[in-house]
């Protein structure tokens, strides 16, 4: 029998056994409600020839499954949320938990992924923190250079008017571009231009999940209702506008990093959230676009690599050349908060930049207190002092059982606060809309502050009112004197002082970025970098007002935003930067060239970076190799490559399933191969990172296999310096490369010894040190971190 007629008659046959296993359980609706969207990837090849095209074979196929019990006909519409063909093979559709087991049983069905929902990586929502505006102007200023690169934004899609998406100036549209702009109702086509010269949406899966969206809250098109998509896209590629501000903050010249680049926008974020079939949807158009360069402030769900679609996606599009980056997420400073973690995606996390927004409180006691804010409305009279109360009522009452001092919608008595600046903690609702609660309860002030968990890392915010945030120990020492102060009047008030330039330390890492180990592998050091994510001056749309919150009539062509998503951005714009220099680099190559020229200290003139969380030296597993360097990273030396192929090894050596590998890579996998019996360590990445595990072990060791690629000059002599994590040996032979050639490569082995450590039984220790290749010239820096474990 030929295989498509087995494959075929598989699909009419297996529905039958479900029918047959299902016919005791009674009702197919009890069913139906446990719908759940899934991904699904199948053999592309396993097309039987009767079936013209795949949809038609998908369509089928769902519908066999369907048939076989006693639902009505099918609809008319189809049962496919979508159908991919280019990176990705298959569906996907809403499946019960019956059905989707009859499909995974296919054998040319290759997996089933369940549907995450993901979030934008800004700092809005409230559990997070941070702020920060770059001035990446300077680099490559407006040469043509970057102009046949094209960053593909998968976000909340793009307010295409903007002068910061203006193609004044540019040449024509890259010829190898496929993509080109959806119209829309709100969005015609001359919306693209020689700037933006992609724009599509992907709304079904939102749908499926949600019903059909309301198009009186957002926008059924690539125009974007919520500012994030427009604010990373310009961070990533905006031309340079000036004169830009926010209200008056932050006056200057606004520019993204790649200001000739040419963006594609992908819609995938909606008012509930981003969902995976949606997100899979845009990569696979994205890839057969054109695009060179991915950039996603999307995340917020660690799964195994092979049941995460942002994975599986990331990998087929860096398989194809396209370089991905993807915000680390604003789940610090906890350890092991970092998200977007697979080793062929570019992970950034957020550091501040030299620039902050001072609004100090002052109290009664004459006692100052640093705050940050962009506020831009009238201010408080100068001078004057104005009635401090902390939370929203005489009797401390709760709404919905949280204190009133959350400052929660409707739990401000106004005969209270009427006049008054209004002390509120931080949680629940977002930073701006407790402003709004305070305004509306007739206060005249606000003064935000952080919770123990939110640590001392301040976002600035452009509040409805006058009001400032401050750190945890602030908001203590405040609260102490609105109680100390309770028989005279506790009195207060906020002293704006505008835009501050030169701040010292810079950077330092944001107390949102979230951080390492990396959950998932820990031999793989998590974020890799970290960038701009703090108090971010970028573009912004014309229908919202800068804190996003309805009420919120003001209109501002830029905007001040905080999060990793204002990170990650950056890296994008940088990487096809190093794309146009560097035609033939692959996506490793990229983030190899921002790894190793990256520095971990600040502008204090040598100290090293700082946490905002503690105001402690922050580490590797905050910053990963460091803060990128735009300048340096376009000639590093050398470059520590990585093939498809090398990351096939790595999941062996993860032990996953040749399944689980096919699942994430199309790949079919031999693990057993002797090149295999390697560690995970040993994937050719340019941090390098130890895990022991100690079991009563008095000396432990390991190796590391690396491979480096001469990008620098022909010939080249490059000398090792090893700075080992203290108390531990590490040696590296060679200790000196010569290169003759470009394009050369050459191995090198690191070993590390070390004796165990007095650890109570769960606990660990992390050390760390550095591998540095110099030829006089370049220093090819690698972070060696190294972590001991006592087993429980
Ligand atoms: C859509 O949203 C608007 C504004 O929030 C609301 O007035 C309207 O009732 C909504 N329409 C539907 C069909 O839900
Ligand atoms: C920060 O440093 C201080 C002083 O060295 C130390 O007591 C504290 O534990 C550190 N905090 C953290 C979170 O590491
Ligand atoms: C994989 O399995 C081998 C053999 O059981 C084990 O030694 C190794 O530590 C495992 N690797 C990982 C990353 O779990
Ligand atoms: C390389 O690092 C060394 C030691 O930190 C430093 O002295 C030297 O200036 C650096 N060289 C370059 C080219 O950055």
């Amino acid at each position: 029998m030929a295989p498509s007629l087995t494959l075929f008659l598989l699909f009419l046959l297996s529905p039958i056994s479900i029918s047959s296993a299902s016919s005791s359980s009674i009702p197919t609706i009890k069913d139906d409600q446990k719908k759940t969207t899934y991904i699904v990837e199948v053999q592309p090849d396993a097309k039987p020839s009767i079936f013209p095209t795949h949809e038609l074979w998908y369509e089928s196929s769902l519908s066999a499954l369907r048939k076989t019990r006693t639902e009505p006909p099918a609809q008319t519409t189809s049962a496919l949320i979508h159908t991919y063909s280019n990176i990705f093979h298959g569906f996907s559709a809403k499946l019960s938990p019956s059905e989707a087991k009859t499909l995974e049983s296919l054998p040319h069905v290759i997996s089933l992924i369940p549907e995450q929902v993901r979030h934008v990586q800004t700092t809005r929502s409230p559990q997070f923190l941070g702020l920060k505006t770059t001035d990446s102007a300077g680099l490559l200023k407006e040469s043509d250079f970057g102009s046949d690169l094209v960053i593909g934004v998968i976000d909340t899609g793009i307010w295409p008017e903007r002068k910061s998406f203006d193609d004044r100036d540019l040449g024509p549209v890259p010829s190898k571009w496929k993509g080109r702009c959806v119209a829309a109702r709100d969005f015609p086509s001359s919306s693209c231009n020689r700037k933006l010269i992609g724009a599509k949406y992907f709304c079904s899966g939102y749908e499926s999940t949600n019903g059909k969206m309301n198009e009186t809250n957002e926008f059924r098109s690539p125009r974007d209702s919520d500012g994030h998509g427009t604010h990373t896209a310009s961070i990533a590629a905006g031309r340079y506008v000036f004169p830009a501000s926010t209200l008056g903050y932050a006056r200057g010249v606004a520019a993204g990093m790649a200001p000739k680049a040419r963006l594609a926008a992908y819609k995938v974020c909606w008012n509930s959230g981003c969902y995976d079939s949606d997100i899979l949807a845009a990569f696979d158009t994205a890839v057969a676009d054109g695009v060179d360069v991915i950039s996603l402030s999307v995340g917020g769900v660690v799964v195994p690599y092979y049941l995460d679609a942002i994975a599986i996606a990331a990998f087929r599009a860096s398989d194809s050349g396209v370089f991905v980056s993807a915000s680390a997420g604003n789940g610090g400073p906890g350890a092991l908060s970092v998200t977007n973690i697979a080793p062929w995606v570019t992970t950034v996390g957020a550091g501040t930049i030299d620039r902050d927004f001072p609004a100090d409180v002052k109290l009664g006691n004459g006692k100052i207190i640093p705050g940050v804010s962009v506020y831009g409305g009238p201010a408080l009279t100068p001078g004057q002092m104005y009635p401090l109360v902390y939370g929203g009522n005489t009797e401390g009452g709760a709404v919905d059982g949280y204190s009133s001092s959350l400052c929660l919608e409707g739990s401000l008595d106004p005969n209270f606060v009427k006049g008054k600046i209004v002390l509120c903690d931080r949680g629940i609702n977002s930073r701006a809309a407790k402003g709004e609660v305070v305004r509306k309860a007739a206060g005249v002030g606000m003064i935000l502050a952080n919770g123990v968990f939110d640590g001392e890392g301040l976002v600035a915010d452009c509040h409805v009112l006058p009001a400032t945030a401050v750190g945890a120990s602030s908001g203590d020492e405040i609260r102490k004197y609105i109680s100390a102060a309770s028989k005279s009047t506790p009195v207060a008030t906020i002293l704006f002082k505008g835009t501050r330039l030169g701040v010292r330390p810079a950077p330092v890492v944001a107390s949102f970025s979230a951080r390492g180990p990396n959950p998932v592998t820990p031999e793989i050091l998590k974020p890799d970098v970290i960038a701009p994510g703090l108090n971010i001056l970028a573009a912004w749309p014309d229908r919202i007002g800068p804190t996003g919150i309805p009420s919120d009539k003001r209109r501002t062509e830029f905007n001040i935003l905080s999060g990793t998503s204002m990170a990650c951005p950056h890296v994008s714009g940088l990487a096809a930067l190093l794309k146009a220099a560097h035609p033939e680099w692959s996506p490793a190559a990229i983030r190899s060239a921002l790894m190793t020229t990256a520095y971990t200290v600040d502008n204090r003139g040598g100290g090293n970076m700082l946490d905002e969380s503690t105001g402690n030296v922050s580490t590797v597993l905050d910053f990963g190799a460091g803060h990128v360097h735009p300048q340096k990273a376009m000639d590093p030396g050398l470059v520590y490559d990585i093939s498809s192929y090398d990351y096939v090894d790595f999941l062996c050596n993860s032990n996953y399933t040749t399944q689980n590998i096919q699942m994430i890579t199309r790949k079919t996998a031999d693990c057993s191969g002797a090149k295999r019996a390697g560690h995970v360590g040993n994937l050719n990445y340019p941090s390098l990172t130890a895990v022991f595990q100690q079991y009563g072990k008095r000396k432990m060791s390991t190796h590391f296999i690396r491979t480096v690629t001469n990008v620098g000059d022909p010939n080249s002599v490059y000398q090792v310096t090893a700075e080992p994590p203290s108390g531990m040996v590490v040696t590296v032979r060679p200790e000196k490369l010569v290169f003759r050639r470009l394009g050369q490569r050459l191995n090198f082995l690191v070993r590390v010894q070390t004796r165990a450590i007095k650890l109570s039984p769960g606990s660990s220790r992390m050390r760390t040190g550095s591998i540095v290749w110099s030829d006089g010239k370049h220093n090819v820096s690698s972070p060696l971190v190294v972590t001991m474990q006592q087993p429980l």
